[in-house]
């Protein structure tokens, strides 16, 4: 993929700056970087805390095969740069939040973009709290300076990031499958309890045992098997 990235100082959201570029047609590689946003969006409506010194980006992508997987191909992006960048012991999860010592360092936010009734781009939204500290009324999240005692060059990372896509979007289309590998690879929840909230708030509790090949979590309740398409989830 050829990216094309636009740095901008101060936007309200990344998400917001790509939309503009969804009706153009050749938005495609187009990735938006803020320093800082001042209304970064979360997944469920939440807010996204954005000063200086994280990463907040938005990539426009074609809506090419395996759709669906795109949050969970985000998660194992960031988890991989992570990985390959640093020794911290990065793990995933479900569905796509990046997690270094029992904390959330980052996470990813997917949009369709639509135009004239029609997809025209996937937005992918991705944040990941690099050298920015962590105020105290976020307590489940922590930064990549944090755990590894120094900074991180904001815009190797970015690179990494992009190398890491240009790996892992073909597979959309041809071999689905190995997104859900890496994800499982990367994740440290399979077998573990979890306590899951599902869209239609119904909750229950059971070992988390695999994904679907749709990205739903497998949870077996002790009476049978229970697919999570969305929901929230806790470790117990
Ligand atoms: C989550 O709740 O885990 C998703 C967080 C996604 C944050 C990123 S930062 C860049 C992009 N722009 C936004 O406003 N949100 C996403």
């Amino acid at each position: 993929m050829r990216w094309t990235i636009i740095k901008l100082d101060i936007v309200s959201s990344t998400q917001i700056a790509a939309r503009k570029y969804i009706a153009s047609g050749n938005g495609a590689g187009i990735v938006i970087v803020a320093q800082v946003q001042t209304n970064g969006m979360g997944r469920r409506g939440q807010n996204w805390y954005s000063p200086a010194g994280g990463l907040y980006l938005t990539a426009l992508l074609k809506p090419i095969g395996e759709v669906g997987l795109i949050p969970l191909l985000g998660g194992v992006v960031v988890a991989e740069t992570i990985r390959t960048r640093t020794n911290a012991s990065v793990g995933l999860k479900w569905p796509n939040d990046i997690i270094l010592e029992g904390k959330k360092v980052g996470g990813v936010l997917v949009e369709s973009g639509w135009f004239k009734g029609r997809i025209k781009y996937v937005l992918l939204g991705i944040g990941v709290n690099l050298n920015n500290s962590i105020p105290e009324w976020l307590p489940e999240a922590t930064s990549l300076i944090k755990i590894i005692g120094s900074m991180v060059d904001v815009d190797e990372f970015l690179n990494d990031i992009l190398i890491s896509l240009d790996r892992y979007l073909p597979y959309l289309e041809s071999d689905p499958e190995t997104i859900i590998t890496s994800w499982i690879e990367l994740s440290h929840m399979l077998n573990r309890k979890v306590e899951v909230t599902n869209s239609s708030g119904e909750a229950f509790s059971g070992l988390a045992v695999g994904l679907d090949s749709d990205g739903s979590l497998l949870v077996d309740c002790g009476n049978g098997i229970k697919r999570v398409v969305t929901g929230v989830l806790e470790f117990r």
